[in-house]
């Protein structure tokens, strides 16, 4: 039930703390071990490689994750869209592990996918918020979510908590192959269900900047580098899909090799800097958007922050950022849509689960 909540939209982006802490809870004992099955954790070592399989925002997700399946399970990992897969296989490493990533759970894209590799005999584990779903009962090995039901079309705690639950994948093979890090993803993660509650409660200061940037545009940009870069490409499929405005997320960097094209004065470009080592270069990305016209917005993270810097989010861990950031890219989405007169919950031609290929 969406309670006093005008849109289950809204409801489940202020859920995403209240997720975040319960998939913490759920997957760690009292002792601070996490209870992952032991055929999971045997998969994880056993894998040369990692295949990330999903669709949509749960690709972007994967793309985030596989951050931390390199960085911190030092796993190569590889991200596909469903869809293409098929189409566009790579060559397979010798000991694959298949991730399939989906909130439903009944993505046919996603399925093809998991029938294909399965008639090939590799092992296939699937993140998903929906137990007994298919793509969970026919994988060798099920991670949940924990993010309850997800109602409005435009998955928002799903991300995050795909995200989430795939550091804690990460984390456990880490340990499993004892492997040291420089810091404690597990408190990361709570860090950042604080930081997430911080900025449910700045919807105001997003709702204005909707008003005086999006509210008649035909398009905008999400340019970013490194994994804001990732966060982009989710920040502009949420404001396509429920607000109609055509948006785009760009590499920073790729942008003057054609797209920039398309900048003319007034064009809102939405910049994401939550990245150290970027911070530098996206910023000047942003000089040369603007030097054609454009209408900047630049989120960044505190300590890498400037005083004309549209928002700012809380500090947290570099690796965590996607986590956090992607927050008031969906509350953008939302109040656009809402300011355009949309359907929030329900979008024009999308239902939520995509059971045709
Ligand atoms: C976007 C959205 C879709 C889904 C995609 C995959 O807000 O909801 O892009 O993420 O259709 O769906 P699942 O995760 O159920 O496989």
């Amino acid at each position: 039930e969406k309670g006093t909540y005008p849109h289950f939209m809204l409801k489940e982006i202020d859920e995403q703390p209240l997720v975040m802490r319960r998939i913490i809870q759920s997957y760690q004992d009292d002792f601070d071990r996490l209870k992952l099955a032991p055929e999971i954790r045997g998969a994880m070592k056993r894998c040369d490689r990692i295949y990330i399989i999903a669709a949509g925002t749960s690709y972007h997700a994967g793309l985030a994750g596989k951050q931390f399946l390199e960085n911190m399970a030092g796993i190569p990992t590889e991200v596909h869209v469903a869809s293409e897969f098929s189409y566009n296989m790579p060559l397979l490493s010798e000991h694959p592990l298949f991730v399939f990533i989906s909130q439903s759970g009944e993505t046919a894209d996603s399925r093809s996918v998991l029938v294909k590799i399965k008639e090939m005999g590799h092992p296939a584990l699937t993140i998903t918020n929906v137990a007994g779903s298919t793509l969970s009962r026919e994988s060798d090995f099920t991670l949940h979510l924990h993010a309850g039901p997800e109602i409005a079309v435009a998955s928002t705690k799903a991300y995050t908590a795909q995200i989430a639950v795939l550091a804690i994948l990460a984390v456990d093979t880490a340990r499993a192959k004892e492997i040291r890090l420089d810091f404690d993803p597990l408190q990361e993660l709570a860090i950042a269900a604080n930081a997430i509650e911080v900025l449910t409660d700045q919807k105001e200061t997003i709702e204005e900047l909707v008003r005086s940037n999006l509210a008649t545009t035909q398009n905008a940009f999400f340019i970013g580098r490194g994994s804001d870069y990732f966060v982009c490409l989710e920040g502009a499929l949420k404001l396509k899909e429920i607000s109609y405005i055509q948006a785009e997320g760009f590499a920073g960097g790729e942008l003057k090799h054609g797209t920039i094209a398309l900048i003319e004065e007034g064009t809102p470009v939405i910049a994401l800097a939550t990245q150290e080592n970027v911070n530098y270069a996206i910023r000047s990305n942003v000089q040369e958007v603007v030097a054609r016209g454009a209408n900047d917005m630049i989120f960044s993270m505190r300590g890498l922050e400037q005083d004309s810097d549209a928002f700012v989010v809380p500090q947290v861990h570099e690796l965590i950022a996607p986590l956090v950031s992607v927050v008031p890219m969906q509350l953008l989405a939302y109040y656009a849509a809402l300011h355009r007169g949309c359907d929030v919950d329900k979008p024009r031609n999308l239902a939520k689960s995509v059971t045709v290929e």
